[in-house]
């Protein structure tokens, strides 16, 4: 009854086109040879990675590989995530110093795979290096040298009207030659003209300990504020070697409703005191007020914190005015970057690790070599956790690489990135004192570890 028109209509010409474009691309294992696997994270599993037919000593990479959608064990095509979008999308425009570059984006049976250029530590890292192996605080001028980078990849970051929204000491990587770059955008907001308000009723950004007060009574509008209470929370945590504000989070009722944060504000108020209308006309408006006015009521001690921890009259300042408790005036970070406590003594370098020597560097990332062979799924049970981290992991999506034999360079991600030819990014760098020599050698690995903070990701 029907005639068979498949003789007569004219060939597809996007399937000739998927069809040679299928032909050329490259896969990713033909063009990586994966060293090893580092972490998993919420969306996904990060390796390292070289080039094939890079030489020894040639750059790194660390691939993110975001996990395709299961039904049981069938990998189903259900889209992309947004969270990969973002990241893809934010990542694609933006170049600075002090943010992780994004090499290139590949797909491959139905998974995204970013390469972004390889950093060998994190500030967790650092944290845990000094507390558990070290047993002393990280210098001043280390520490001074890491906030100084942190803050300018923030600048750099607002000014593009990019707000992190996740912003903690796992994020916040370093290369071998000390150089800070900001990583995991999958949280990142365009804050310019945006199509979707910020604010979504049931959904949460930034991991607990570092969400901003704002946040946390509820606000309906937020905005850069939010990360420089993160940073405040990060250069805390350097300074005493643990989160400052380390509460515990109440979890998303069966009706998603997001609860009140009582234990996470009562770490702030301890340490900040009860906030006052006087100093934050906005909080008599926030949602959380009434249940805020029932909680015990603190005293600041901020000031005594600072002199045990950053033994600086300038140093408490600077913190005292990242904590602001009303966001309209907490300082914003261009005025973070003018600071007394970056002109006093001892002054950030561009090298953070420059004052370091020997085992006092942090060790290289601890990558680990699973034996796949057992675990050829890609989503395969987690065969790795690490003391102190919230991730766990296994490189079996990786089994058909044959991975093994894996020597470890040393310095030479941060050599080649300090060639002299990487672009200094301007934002405020050029304040910077610039140091010289490399991150150094370190004989052992060890992970920077996930966090074992939690977060609920979206908004
Ligand atoms: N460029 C890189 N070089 C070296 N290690 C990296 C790099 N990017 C990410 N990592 C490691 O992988 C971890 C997870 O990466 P990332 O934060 O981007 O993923 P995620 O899925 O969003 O994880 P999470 O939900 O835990 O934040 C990082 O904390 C870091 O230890
Ligand atoms: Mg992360």
């Amino acid at each position: 009854m029907f005639e068979d028109w498949s003789n007569t209509l004219p060939p597809d010409p996007m399937r000739a086109y998927r069809a040679k474009k299928d032909a050329a691309r490259r896969t990713v294992q033909s063009k990586y040879s994966i060293l090893g696997f580092i972490s998993s994270g919420t969306y996904g599993r990060v390796y390292k990675a070289k080039a094939r037919g890079d030489p020894e000593d040639g750059l790194l990479y660390a691939i993110k590989k975001f996990k395709p959608d299961k039904e049981g064990e069938v990998v189903t095509y259900t889209g992309i995530s947004q969270s990969a979008i973002r990241e893809i999308a934010l990542n694609r425009e933006i170049n600075h110093e002090n943010v992780v570059a994004l090499r290139e984006v590949m797909l491959e049976d139905k998974s995204i795979y970013m390469v972004f250029d390889y950093a060998e530590h994190d500030f967790l890292q650092v944290i845990h290096h000094h507390s558990q192996t070290l047993r002393c605080n990280i210098q001043m001028a280390v520490l001074k040298s890491l906030i100084f980078q942190l803050l300018n990849g923030v600048l750099y970051l607002h000014t593009c009207h990019i707000l992190h929204r996740d912003l903690k000491p796992a994020n916040i990587l370093i290369t071998a030659n000390g150089v800070v770059k900001i990583a995991d955008l999958g949280l990142a907001r365009l804050t310019y003209e945006p199509l979707q308000p910020l604010f979504a009723g049931d959904k949460v950004v930034v991991t607990i300990w570092y969400r901003a007060p704002e946040l946390l009574m509820g606000a309906k509008h937020y905005n850069k504020a939010v990360d420089i209470w993160a940073v405040g929370c990060v250069l805390a945590e350097l300074a005493s070697l643990r989160p400052i504000f380390k509460g515990e989070e109440a979890k998303l009722d069966n009706k998603k409703n997001v609860p009140f944060q009582k234990d996470q504000l009562l770490k702030i108020f301890e340490i900040l005191g009860t906030p006052e209308v006087s100093e934050w006309p906005g909080l008599k408006n926030m949602p959380e007020y009434q249940n805020m006015k029932r909680l015990d009521r603190f005293k600041d001690r901020l000031f005594d914190w600072c002199q045990q921890k950053l033994k600086s009259r300038d140093g408490y300042d600077f913190l005292r005015k990242l904590f602001s408790y009303d966001p309209d005036k907490r300082l914003t970070a261009r005025e973070a970057l003018d600071q007394k406590w970056f002109q006093e003594e001892p002054r950030p370098t561009r090298n953070a690790f420059i004052s370091m020597k020997g085992q006092q560097l942090p060790p290289q990332r601890r990558i680990t070599q699973d034996d796949a062979s057992t675990t050829a799924l890609p989503n395969a049970a987690p065969q790795v956790t690490q003391p102190n981290s919230g991730k766990a992991a296994s490189a079996a999506s990786f089994a058909s690489v044959g991975i093994g034999g894996f020597a470890a360079p040393s310095g030479n991600v941060g050599s080649a990135a300090y060639g002299g030819t990487a672009a200094y990014g301007g934002m405020g760098m050029s304040r910077l004192g610039v140091g010289s020599g490399n991150g150094g050698e370190s004989t052992s690995n060890r992970t920077a570890g996930g966090s074992s903070k939690k977060k609920a990701r979206l908004g």
